[in-house]
């Protein structure tokens, strides 16, 4: 049976990756990769970590690209790939336009669609803007769901769709996060903070663009005139605006240092010896629990609820205000930094693709076959795990 992973960006491709070096190692399984190119170097930089190579590359990102452009570069160079590979099963994952476009040309040209990290929802198609759209509309097609915790099942039970076709898996980020971890990693930006507090920042998403990013930048401004023991490092994002902002506020802080986007070996590494994420990331979100790492949150709402249920990662918004007095908190007083700095792993045991190509697996030559929904195999791993 054929496979197709679609992805695009840099989190899809380090969720991803994990998945489908698995499915690669699975008799009877021709995996094909196609990358949509939606990110270019960020994606380069986690393909080549983990040794995966693509089949189709639809080479679609532009400068300072509009949603726009990204969905229809992507549906128009997608289906000659579709109807060439002819898979039995797409793979596609999250949230991104990579994924909204890669499940709408499958779902035009009749293929199923496997949906990873499946029945994550805010239920604002505002924040965030536009992933809340995207994962629901990819939910709407899709024929499995592989829902990351039990939160997300329940969301996806919620909205009517089938049991048989939600299966709980843990998060693949998981499964990313326990490749990478290295306890012998070292580089530079630890040196430059040893004996520091080591704050790392990442901020992104497109409804904080303008003010709130301003917010963002100022806060940690302030945060290290009052905190003299503490370094901040920024590993920007490749969006200009973001870049330009960032500079113009905190370029030149010697607390301060401003990177390019790192590898995921080295953001992964460098989080492990964290004090303190800030982040309006999804995924960091999910990582940085895992860690022990507190989390502030800058964003209004989130899709991840687990984590801020278990304690290590809290919301903050995007108010300069805000944000700065919870770090300020976590800096200063030790009880307050201790009672978030534990680690707990809502989003699964970093087994997640050995799972999902189990299920895939066990049950794909039947519904190759038979496109129908659920047979008796799926009805029986969902009853075994429950
Ligand atoms: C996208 C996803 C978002 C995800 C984020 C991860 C959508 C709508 N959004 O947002 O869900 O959290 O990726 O980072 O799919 N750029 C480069 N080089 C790169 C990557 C990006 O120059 O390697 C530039 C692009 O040209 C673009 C900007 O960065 O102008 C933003 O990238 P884009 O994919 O449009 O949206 P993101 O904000 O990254
Ligand atoms: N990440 C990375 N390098 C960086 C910043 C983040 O490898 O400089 C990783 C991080 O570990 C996580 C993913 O990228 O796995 C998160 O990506 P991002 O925040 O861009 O997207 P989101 O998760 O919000 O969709």
């Amino acid at each position: 049976m054929k496979i197709m992973a679609v992805f695009g960006t840099r989190p899809e491709a380090i969720k991803m990756c994990p998945l489908v070096l698995e499915l690669k190692t699975r008799q009877g399984v021709d995996m094909v990769v196609c990358v949509t190119g939606q990110h270019q170097e960020m994606l380069e930089d986690v393909l080549a970590k983990f040794h995966v190579v693509s089949d189709h590359n639809l080479d679609i990102m532009l400068p300072d690209q509009t949603l726009f452009d990204i969905t229809t570069r992507i549906l128009e160079r997608i289906q000659s790939v579709l109807k060439e590979e002819k898979p039995d099963l797409v793979l596609v994952h999250g949230d991104t336009s990579t994924a909204f476009c890669a499940a709408l040309a499958c779902f035009y040209l009749h293929i199923p669609v496997g949906h990873v990290e499946a029945g994550l929802r805010t239920y604002d198609l505002d924040a965030p803007f536009p992933e809340e759209f995207n994962r629901q509309a990819v939910g709407l097609v899709a024929n499995w769901h592989f829902a990351p915790t039990e939160a997300a099942r329940q969301n996806l039970l919620a909205e009517g769709k089938k049991a048989e076709s939600i299966y709980v898996t843990g998060n693949t980020g998981l499964d990313a996060l326990r490749l990478i971890l290295d306890d012998n990693y070292s580089h530079p930006v630890l040196e430059w903070a040893a004996g520091k507090k080591l704050v790392l920042l990442t901020a992104h998403r497109r409804e904080n663009s303008g003010e709130p990013f301003i917010h963002i930048f100022k806060a940690v401004r302030r945060l290290t005139e009052r905190f003299s023991d503490i370094c901040v490092i920024y590993p920007m994002h490749m969006n200009p605006k973001i870049r330009k902002l960032a500079r113009e506020i905190l370029g030149g802080n010697p607390q301060v240092k401003l990177l390019e986007p790192l590898n995921p070996y080295d953001f992964q590494n460098i989080m492990a010896h964290s004090a303190l994420v800030l982040t309006d990331s999804g995924g960091i979100q999910e990582e940085a629990p895992a860690l022990g790492k507190p989390v502030l949150v800058m964003r209004d709402t989130t899709e991840r609820p687990e984590g801020v249920e278990a304690g290590t990662l809290k919301l903050t918004g995007t108010s300069e205000e805000e944000i700065y007095c919870a770090a300020s908190a976590l800096l200063s007083d030790e009880a307050v930094y201790e009672k978030m700095a534990h680690a707990v792993n809502p989003y699964g045991d970093g087994y997640a693709s050995h799972r999902i190509a189990d299920i895939l697996c066990v049950n794909m030559e039947d519904r190759v076959c038979n496109k129908s929904g659920s047979d008796s195999k799926t009805l029986a791993y969902n009853q075994k795990r429950t």
